[in-house]
């Protein structure tokens, strides 16, 4: 039997690992979770472990924000000490957080097998903390885990080894559907308490990203674009950190006489599905990433208080629209968007990227036929001195296995006719290019 290591940080990690956590419990794997304590109030943390019926963290660091980068540090550091002391076969962290970094510097530093679950994501915005946190475990996780099609091209274009990178799906997806199943008798209790004051139909709005809440003038255009939406209520789940700022920036008392809206502190999972899934509900107004995927599952359109998004599959397909922080843009793409008679056939067009829910279990299965490859050892003694790169042009069709059996070579990355990158397919048609590295 081998054994796992959790690691969660904040309020999506819990509710994406949730899952997964309970697939191992299901498969009586033995495993410790960890919380580093990144998140820490109540409502951003422990209630997820209430309501999702999870087992508590064994250990809870308690490293909450200080300085970022002593933050990182200290997290590193217990991180490190304790993965040596449980010395499992395999650490598991989810998403992009700093907590996710931390997980995995932590344990590739002591050569403990890392395995990052929703890998491959990228806004290519350099500027999210996110973006670096995302490229640097990428690079150096032993496994990975990719929610879609899109991201398993992201990885192979960066050069990483195609032997590594699962193709699973979002583990937001079996959130929605395991959780989802739970509110199908009673609302829960705090979704019931928003509703009770709400009579008309509603948006949904969290905002929390540093470009947004930390920046003066963007919070207060954010806030300016909400006294500006009459026709329709607003739930507002107020996240900490935009809390702290409105106070800091004596905005708090403006946001709170806004009309038409609701001030919730962060609800539990189960409230925030009821409230996504209450036929009121019709738009989500966001800068979070998990809400973009919720809303493309649940078919509810989404505004995205961003100039770029690492879920650009959503908006390819207009089911959810990037909005930069000006108001008339803020209002005007509200008023579009509610009144967009095509989303429809939009919603039934699209084709959902993120996998059919069944993530956790596809992820098991992988570590469990894995487990062998994880280990830290030096790459084999190749012909050519290092595992070197060539691109060829494919001339003819012939399948893949045919040309890395008679080649002695694997295939790294296909790019079609157009000069796209694709995921590799059995089969290689005339025109396209590869790249191969010899064996
Ligand atoms: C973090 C993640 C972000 C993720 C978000 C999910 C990083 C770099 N950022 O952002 O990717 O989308 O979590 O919500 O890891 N605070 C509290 N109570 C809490 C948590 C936070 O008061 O329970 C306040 C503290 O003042 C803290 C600030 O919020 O300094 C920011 O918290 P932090 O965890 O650093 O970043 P988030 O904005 O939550
Ligand atoms: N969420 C929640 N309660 C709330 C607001 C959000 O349970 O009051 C959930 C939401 O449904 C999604 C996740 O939290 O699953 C998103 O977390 P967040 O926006 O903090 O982080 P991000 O996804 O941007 O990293």
């Amino acid at each position: 039997m081998y054994s796992l290591v959790f690691v969660v940080g904040t309020r999506p990690e819990i509710i994406k690992m949730a899952p997964v956590i309970l697939e191992a419990e299901n498969r009586n794997i033995p495993f410790t979770i960890i919380h580093t304590g990144q998140h820490y109030d109540k409502e951003m943390s422990d209630q997820f472990f209430d309501v999702l019926k999870l087992r508590k963290p064994d250990i809870n660091l308690g490293v909450q924000a200080e300085q970022s980068n002593e933050q990182l540090g200290n997290m590193i550091n217990k991180l490190g000490r304790l993965l040596l002391e449980i010395a499992p076969n395999l650490v598991l962290a989810v998403g992009d957080t700093k907590s996710v970094l931390a997980a995995c510097l932590a344990s590739i530093n002591n050569q403990i097998p890392f395995g990052h679950i929703e890998s491959g994501l990228r806004s290519y915005d350099n500027t999210m903390p996110e973006e670096i946190n995302r490229r640097i475990v990428d690079s150096v996780s032993s496994i990975l885990f990719t929610p879609s099609q899109r991201s398993v091209v992201n990885l192979l274009y960066e050069g990483i080894d195609p032997a590594r990178i699962h193709f699973v799906g979002n583990t937001i997806v079996d959130s929605l559907r395991i959780f989802g199943e739970k509110i199908k008798q009673d609302i829960p209790k705090a979704a019931d308490e928003i509703l009770k004051k709400i009579q008309r139909n509603f948006i949904i709005c969290t905002i929390h990203r540093i470009s947004n809440v930390e920046n003066e003038t963007n919070l207060k255009e954010i806030v300016e674009s909400l006294e500006e939406i009459k026709d329709i209520s607003i739930i507002f789940l107020l996240h900490p950190r935009t809390a702290k700022k409105l106070e800091e920036f004596n905005l708090m008392s403006q946001f709170e006489n806004i009309k038409n809206m609701i001030i919730s502190s962060p609800v539990d999972y189960l409230s925030i599905l009821s409230l996504m899934k209450n036929e009121k509900c019709k738009l989500i107004l966001t800068d979070s990433g998990g809400l973009q995927e919720e809303a493309a599952y649940l078919r509810i359109p989404c505004i995205t208080l961003r100039p770029n998004t690492e879920r650009p599959e959503t908006v390819e397909q207009d089911i959810n629209k990037l909005v930069r922080i000006n108001k008339i843009e803020i209002i005007n793409s509200i008023q579009q968007t509610l009144s967009d008679v095509n989303i429809k056939r939009k919603f039934d067009e699209f084709v959902f990227p993120y996998g059919d829910g069944r993530s956790s279990e596809k992820i098991l299965n992988v570590v469990e036929s894995n487990l062998e490859n994880l280990s830290f050892v030096s790459p084999e003694m190749y012909s050519s001195g290092s595992k070197s790169f060539f691109l060829i042009e494919i001339k003819t069709k012939i399948s893949r296995s045919l040309v890395e059996n008679n080649f002695n070579c694997t295939i790294t990355l296909v790019y079609d006719e157009r000069g796209q990158p694709i995921p590799i397919p059995d089969e290689l048609k005339k025109g396209y290019w590869i790249r191969v590295s010899v064996n």
